[in-house]
């Protein structure tokens, strides 16, 4: 049995020395020093068979290297516990830059909006923003379009009922606002407007910026000086801007107003159909049928107001010629702007 404690003690040792994982501590505490089953623990119950005169020596030796052993073994389990620590510090190399989270951007229809915005802030003009779901009254009736009117069929309306529908522009915002406030007005009201259209330059949903001008004496000259400073400042100071009658039944008169091709420089190409202009907003002074429908005299009162899609005036600024680009959600085509 003595022989047998040496041994078992010698395994131990070596077998602890072995040892390099925390994972292993504890197959080695059942085998060695287990309650059950442990090879210790089985060689103290022989003490029983023993002849009486050699217990308490051998007891006294056995007891010896079980606590040596359960020292040597509580050793090594702090020994690896306190490695466990220097370990995570070595992976851990805190002079290392950190690692950068992807950063999301604002839709390019966004950041052009945000742009336009800006610009006519600059001008001062206050920003105001109404409901998508419209009524039929703002859409239509207070802008001088009355049921059965032939402009109707141009904007292709989403109705939700009779009465309610998406709305096909923001200028419902002119007779919104005008009803509520008193002259001198400068607003700009940009948000989503829809129309049942779709092409390569027509999406069901599109974005516009509405703007309107209401004081005394406001003139024709004033839309053109807003709108050509607001046109410089968005594309370049050299280009060329013109005005070409139009019809619109909530402005009179009214016009469209064309850039010089930002693609060819006015030569003429694909992109302005050989013209060399391109069309980018609606405009005119507001029509004094829309100004008495709100309670304004349109002797002592006049304005201009204009509407202009921002996803045209995006694809001109980056030569995009496919405006359904930007409603794939493509993050190919998202993150270059
Ligand atoms: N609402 C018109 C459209 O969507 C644009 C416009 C606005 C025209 C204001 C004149 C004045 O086509």
């Amino acid at each position: 049995m003595e022989q047998d404690l040496f041994r078992l003690k010698e395994e131990a040792v070596q077998a602890l020395q072995d040892i390099t994982a925390a994972s292993e501590l504890e197959p080695f505490r059942v085998k060695y020093l287990g309650r059950k089953g442990g090879s210790l623990t089985g060689i103290m119950r022989q003490l029983a068979q023993v002849p009486k005169e050699d217990r308490p020596r051998l007891g006294q030796l056995a007891n010896t290297v079980k606590k040596e052993v359960t020292s040597l073994f509580e050793q090594k389990k702090e020994q690896l516990s306190a490695e466990k620590g220097t370990e995570v510090s070595a992976a851990l190399d805190v002079s290392l830059p950190g690692r950068r989270l992807p950063r999301g951007k604002l839709h390019p229809v966004t950041q052009v909006m945000e742009e336009i915005c800006s610009i006519f802030e600059g001008l001062g003009f206050a920003i105001a923003e109404g409901p998508d779901v419209e009524t039929d009254h703002y859409n239509f009736e207070a802008l001088n379009i009355p049921k059965h009117h032939p402009a109707r069929d141009m904007h292709d309306t989403f109705y939700v009922s009779d009465s309610i529908l998406l709305r096909t522009h923001t200028s419902p915002m002119q007779a919104r606002i005008m009803e509520k406030h008193d002259p001198p007005l400068r607003y700009i009201a940009p948000g989503k407007v829809y129309r049942c259209d779709s092409d390569i330059t027509h999406t069901p949903m599109f974005v516009q910026v509405e703007g309107f001008l209401v004081d005394r004496k406001v003139s024709f000259a004033d839309l053109k000086g807003v709108l050509t400073s607001f046109l410089h400042r968005m594309f370049s100071d050299d280009l060329s801007v013109r005005f070409r009658p139009s019809f619109f039944p909530f402005t009179e008169p009214s016009a469209e107003v064309d850039i010089a091709c930002v693609i060819c420089g006015g030569k003429g190409c694909r992109v302005c159909k050989q013209t060399g202009w391109i069309e980018i907003l609606g405009a005119g002074l507001i029509d004094p049928e829309v100004m008495k429908m709100v309670g304004y005299d349109p002797d002592e009162y006049s304005g201009f107001a204009f509407g202009l899609g921002v996803e045209r005036i995006a694809m001109l600024k980056y030569g995009i010629n496919d405006i359904r680009l930007y409603y794939e959600n493509d993050l190919r085509f998202l993150s270059q702007f």
